[in-house]
């Protein structure tokens, strides 16, 4: 079939007041771009015209600037699902602008498919090749990409020649039925592949193509201090250790590890303790850290939905897939996050916390239980099938007028019941196997930071110090209460909470 070639904006035009967008991508690698952008243009000319315009985005993960940025300074995003990482959107969100469904990644193609965000509209999809007969060959990421293409009435395709045709093969493209007849999902180690290397799509569904050339907007990450540092070190220390004695296996285990400076620092150091394996990955976002690794020898495979790494680090793949192809693979995000699979597999997961409380309970998303940092993205889908979950995160925030450890989380996404350790630049707390008492004792001790030991312990001598989870309902979030008042937990004064 001879497709249509058009531009960004003529494909814009195609976008109603109304619409649900689903986009190819997850994080900004594989998102469309020239699209989204020349949308924004239409927003505001329609907004200056005195009428609504407005849709609805479902994707993968978080964007870039020419998604999410753009669109949300042109006021043009109504609702979004799920993670983002855009600071003009946060702010937006956290302004009650936009309704944002912050969800599990490995959930989001499904809720689609269910029907929870109701119809997709248009798929737009960033392809590094497409056939006359409908295989779309993805760029640098997985995301929700085959739903959205197979429920969407059009197809948008941003042909992005920044992404060369060496990239096709990288995908595995498999996507689950749904209940009653889903079946198990077929990985018994992370590098089997069960799917195809391209999305099948009925062709007369691709109403435009746009040939773009444009590089992926992947954001580049701080140097890494001596804080993020001491973690990483804590951790490879710990996994050493366990493995050491015999509870995670010789050949060790595959690690999922989040995005970040911490993730990078952790990575170093796995990469650096030779007493640990080479090892393999099972995750769900591929830094530069990772792929040094790969070049190593110290990472053996690595499976993930995207590639989120700077644009120098993506050619050097796609110059090299000879050596790549049987060492990395890209899949949609329900399988790069399966909870199945995580379980099954024996996953390591290792994220960031926001704030831990003293029995385990994490809060990855929100800033003083209201406001929207990023999102749950995919912690959730390791951290409560994982071998070990592990948390991480500096001891203190905003120059220690922020203790990350507090009696109770002010919002609540992995709950005790999943969190095994908590690793701060202070050391590691091994909450596995302790009742929750004995975790209090734990993390105070080991990843409290100095200044804050006290009040923690102090806090405690208010409860009655029996129950099972000893709180002092009233003075919970007192130092949170107290950062609102002063400006700093560290002022918190317990005497002032009734017993
Ligand atoms: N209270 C207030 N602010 C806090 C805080 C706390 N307890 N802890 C951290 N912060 C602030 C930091 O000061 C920093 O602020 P800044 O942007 O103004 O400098 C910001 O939060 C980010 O913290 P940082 O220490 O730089 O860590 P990060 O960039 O690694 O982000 C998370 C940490 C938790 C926000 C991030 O990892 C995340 O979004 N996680 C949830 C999703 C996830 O886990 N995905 C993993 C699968 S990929």
């Amino acid at each position: 079939m001879a497709f249509n070639y058009i531009s960004a904006a003529e494909a814009a035009s195609l976008i109603k007041h109304g619409y649900n967008l689903g986009l190819s991508g997850f994080t900004p690698a594989g998102t469309p771009k020239a699209v989204t952008a020349e949308l924004a243009k239409i927003a505001e000319a329609e907004h200056a015209k005195g009428n609504p315009f407005q849709i609805g985005i479902l994707t993968g993960a978080s964007t870039g600037d020419s998604c999410d940025g753009v669109l949300t300074r042109a006021k043009a995003i109504r609702y979004r699902a799920p993670y983002t990482t855009n600071s003009d959107f946060r702010k937006a969100v956290n302004n009650g602008e936009i309704a944002y469904n912050d969800i599990h990644l490995s959930q989001m193609a499904q809720e689609v498919r269910y029907g929870f965000m109701g119809k997709v509209n248009i798929a737009i999809v960033e392809a590094c090749e497409v056939t006359p007969d409908g295989k779309i060959y993805l760029t640098a990421a997985g995301g929700i990409s085959p739903t959205v293409c197979r429920l969407a009435d059009q197809i948008i395709v941003e042909l992005n020649s920044a992404h060369p045709k060496s990239a096709m093969g990288l995908h595995d493209v498999y996507e689950p039925l749904d209940p009653p007849y889903r079946r198990e999902i077929p990985i018994y180690k992370p590098s089997d592949r069960i799917g195809k290397p391209y999305i099948q799509v009925d062709p007369k569904k691709i109403v435009g193509i746009v040939e773009t050339n444009w590089l992926d907007e992947a954001r580049a990450f701080t140097e890494a201090d001596p804080v993020t540092d001491q973690i990483g070190q804590n951790v490879a220390d710990f996994l050493a250790a366990d493995m050491k004695r015999g509870i995670i296996p010789s050949t060790f285990l595959p690690l999922q590890s989040g995005v970040g400076n911490i993730a990078n620092a952790v990575l170093g150091a796995l990469g650096r303790d030779k007493t640990i394996p080479a090892f393999e990955m099972y995750t769900e976002v591929l830094q530069n850290s990772v792929i040094s690794l790969i070049r190593a020898g110290r990472v053996k495979f690595a499976s993930t939905c995207s590639l989120t790494l700077t644009n120098d680090c993506l050619q050097d793949i796609y110059d090299n897939m000879d050596f790549y192809r049987d060492k990395v693979v890209l899949r949609p995000s329900e399988i790069s996050n399966n909870p199945e699979v995580v379980r099954r597999l024996g996953i390591i997961s290792i994220n960031t916390a926001i704030e831990v409380d003293l029995y385990g309970n994490v809060n990855s998303t929100h800033i003083s239980g209201t406001k929207m940092m990023n999102g749950i993205g995919g912690s959730g889908d390791f951290t409560r099938n994982a071998y070990i979950s592990i948390f991480t995160c500096p001891s203190i925030a905003k120059e220690g007028k922020i203790s990350s450890i507090v009696p109770m989380v002010s919002h609540h996404d992995h709950s005790e019941h999943s969190v095994n350790i908590v690793i701060t630049e202070q050391g590691v707390a091994d909450l596995r196997g302790k009742s929750p008492k004995e975790r209090a004792q734990a993390i105070i001790e080991n990843c409290a930071h100095p200044d804050y030991k006290n009040i923690l312990w102090d806090y405690l001598k208010l409860t009655d110090g029996k129950s099972q989870t000893p709180h002092a309902i009233q003075a919970a979030l007192g130092m949170h209460a107290e950062l609102a008042r002063s400006g700093s937990m560290k002022n918190v004064d317990w005497a002032s909470f009734d017993k």
